[in-house]
């Protein structure tokens, strides 16, 4: 069973225009008929449901379409090939909160210290990028409330 552009619309939650885009960007496949029209093989309804949960996890579309591009277009998502995805998102989500953990904790040294110093802010100068630490002196990274003056 086939299924229009508004009724694959209307069971997946998404506005028309979001399918257009994401047929666009190759993320989902339609079929014309003989009078032009868009039709959807049931599958993109998993499909659909595959690349709304990875929105929501905050992959890209490009990231979304690399861990689908094992997949073809006109065939069903499986379970497995699901709980494999959705694994290794997890596995991201992970990563990604313990980052945000340290960044928040670097931030709570920053409250109420305005230093924004190259050589004692982490937050400044994250895994010392501009290799600080060591190689030059205080001095050459004047504090934020030298440079207002203040
Ligand atoms: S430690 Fe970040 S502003 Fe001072």
């Amino acid at each position: 069973m086939e299924l229009s552009v508004g009724q694959v619309a209307k069971r997946a939650g998404v506005s028309v225009s979001t399918l257009h885009f994401y047929e666009q960007k190759e993320l989902i496949i339609s079929y014309r008929t003989a009078s032009n029209q868009r039709r959807y093989k049931r599958s993109v309804l998993r499909r659909i449901a595959v690349i709304k949960a990875a929105q929501n996890v905050g992959l890209t579309l490009q990231e979304i379409k690399q861990a689908l591009a094992h997949i073809p277009l006109n065939e069903n998502v499986k379970k497995e090939q699901w709980e494999q995805l959705s694994t290794i998102w997890h596995q991201k989500l992970e990563e990604k909160m313990h980052e945000l953990k340290q960044l928040q904790t670097q931030l709570g040294s920053c409250i109420q210290c305005g230093c924004l110093s190259m050589e004692s802010c982490a937050l400044y100068n994250n895994n010392d990028s501009n290799g600080i630490s060591g190689s030059r002196s205080k001095t050459q990274f004047p504090k934020m409330k030298e440079i207002n003056g203040h």
